[in-house]
């Protein structure tokens, strides 16, 4: 048994196709500049035909067994935080593990926009107990599946995207160091889909009311995701044996950008020391972190040995924060 997990490749993919702060302008009664302000999102990606959670996370999965210069026979374990399978069943994972040709076990996680911190979590304590050496761990989102795109409050934050990691068995302390999980189920109808489970399986009836769409109360959520992130950051930091000084990045989940910089002040922590890239994409729900991640690493804003701390909160209500050592 190894103690740590490192990761040791990574990779994303976003759809081609681009839709603009001025594109939603002609759908909902919005603007460039409301949203921008309010939001600090520009554009976001969006699926076209042939595209879903499965065709993103297989190009983010490829692209991270290059970097880590592993083949699929070597994989044993197929991880995939998502809310928004291609099908109800089976798992996506399954679908992810077929188009690399990878035999190992595979399985989804739900977790909402805290999956990739969730996962993390999942996939170094398998490594650690021994139960799996070298992992492919994916988080992807279709969120844009859940969008009604007539309602300006929701229409305007989501995008589609995909970001995975390998992880690998090592002696070194590298990877995660410390994580801290959450849920507040008695919240869980601030943001939701109510139609299409078990609970209410879709009828032509709920679908004219549009009760397969997601809804938040966005105010609501906005407050508990500051003192959410906030405060299981100090705590992951905490059990690191780590202080914010140690961190050289900071990647949150990018829901809104004034949330990051509510979380940045909370912390006290300039937004310099943040990766932000919410202008290009919005909220791929549990793809944003790794996402950010790939892009950071790609930027060389990750040298080995760097501490990373990660933040996320979502629906669920779900919250998740992590320590990380880069390097392989
Ligand atoms: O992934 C994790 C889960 N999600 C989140 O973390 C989201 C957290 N919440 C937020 O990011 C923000 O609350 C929103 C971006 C959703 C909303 O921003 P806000 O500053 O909290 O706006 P608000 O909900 O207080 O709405 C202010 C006004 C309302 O009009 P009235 O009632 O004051 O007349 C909205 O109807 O802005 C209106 N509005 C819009 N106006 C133009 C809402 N959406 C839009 C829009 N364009 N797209």
């Amino acid at each position: 048994m190894s103690p740590y997990a490192a990761i040791t490749g990574w990779g994303m993919a976003v759809p081609e196709r681009r839709l603009t702060n001025a594109d939603l302008a002609q759908l909902v009664d919005t603007s460039d500049e409301w949203i921008a302000t309010r939001t600090g999102i520009r554009e976001r990606r969006v699926v076209g035909p042939g595209e879903s959670t499965s065709t993103l996370a297989t190009e983010a999965g490829r692209q991270a067994l290059a970097k880590a210069g592993l083949a699929a026979a070597q994989i044993d374990l197929v991880v995939l935080a998502t809310c928004t399978p291609d099908r109800p069943f089976p798992a996506t994972a399954c679908t992810v593990q077929a188009n690399l040709g990878i035999t190992g076990a595979a399985f989804d996680l739900a977790a909402a926009c805290s999956g990739f911190v969730y996962g993390l979590n999942v996939a170094t304590s398998m490594i650690r107990a021994g139960a799996a050496k070298n992992v492919l761990f994916i988080a992807a989102d279709v969120f844009t599946h859940y969008i009604n795109w007539n309602d300006r409050n929701t229409c305007v934050l989501f995008g589609d995207g995909a970001g995975a990691v390998v992880l690998q068995a090592s002696d070194q302390p590298l990877g995660m160091l410390s994580c801290v999980m959450g849920a507040d189920g008695n919240s869980e109808d601030l943001m939701a889909v109510d139609a299409g489970g078990t609970r209410l399986p879709a009828t032509p009836q709920l679908l004219e009311q549009g009760r397969q769409f997601v809804y938040m109360n966005g105010r609501e959520i906005f407050k508990l995701a500051v003192r959410g992130m906030g405060d299981s950051s100090l705590q992951a930091l905490a059990d690191a044996g780590v202080t914010l000084d140690d961190i050289t990045l900071i990647v949150p989940h990018q829901a809104n950008l004034r949330i990051i910089e509510a979380t940045a002040k909370r912390l006290q922590v300039p937004m310099e020391r943040f990766m932000v890239n919410i202008e290009r994409y919005g909220n791929t729900s549990a793809a944003t972190i790794p996402i950010a991640l790939c892009e950071a690493a790609d930027q060389g804003r990750l040298s080995d040995g760097a501490h990373v701390l990660l933040t996320a909160f979502g629906g669920g209500l779900t919250w998740a924060s992590a320590v990380v050592r880069w390097g392989k």
